[in-house]
């Protein structure tokens, strides 16, 4: 979702997935360059606005974290169709496979993981927010779909 205010953008992006992908720890390491090896399940739904030059230009992303655990499903589930619900325009949705750098127990090949993104219309990269491998490309892959 995007607003135009002047020469600011506004992005918003929302994170969602299972408990325990690593969904905050993603959103941590692209803002702040953190990664927590014990990271407490989010409750709810947190932000933070971190802000990316694109082209020159100050591009806000507003970045949604949603708790993946099942109880808060209602609450979650309710931030994201709002914000879909509130689009006029373009919507990016990417699929991200993260803990990437755990090769060695992969469940998901990249076969089924691009095979899957295809037939949803959706963006797909892998990630890791341990190595920071593709954590800025994912982010910047989105917001320059919308911007
Ligand atoms: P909920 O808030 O419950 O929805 O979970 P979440 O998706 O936000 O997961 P979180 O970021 O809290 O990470 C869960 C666990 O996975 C933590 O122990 C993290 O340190 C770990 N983790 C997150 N990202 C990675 C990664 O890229 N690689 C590895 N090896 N571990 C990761
Ligand atoms: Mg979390």
């Amino acid at each position: 979702m995007e607003e135009e205010g002047g020469e600011e953008y506004l992005f918003k992006i929302v994170v969602i997935g299972d408990s325990a992908v690593g969904k905050s720890n993603l959103l941590s390491r692209f803002a702040r360059d953190e990664f927590d090896a014990n990271s407490k399940a989010t409750i709810g739904v947190e932000f933070q606005t971190q802000v990316v030059q694109v082209d020159g230009k100050e591009v806000k992303a507003q970045v949604w974290d949603t708790a993946g655990q099942e109880r808060f499903r209602a609450v979650t589930s309710a931030y994201y169709r709002g914000a879909v619900g509130h689009c006029d325009t373009t919507v990016a949705r990417m699929l991200v496979g993260n803990k990437c750098d755990l090769e060695n127990i992969r469940e998901v090949s990249v076969e089924e993981g691009k095979g899957l993104a295809e037939e949803e219309g959706l963006f797909f990269i892998e990630t890791s927010a341990l190595d920071s491998t593709n954590v800025i490309a994912a982010f910047e892959i989105v917001i320059r779909a919308i911007y």
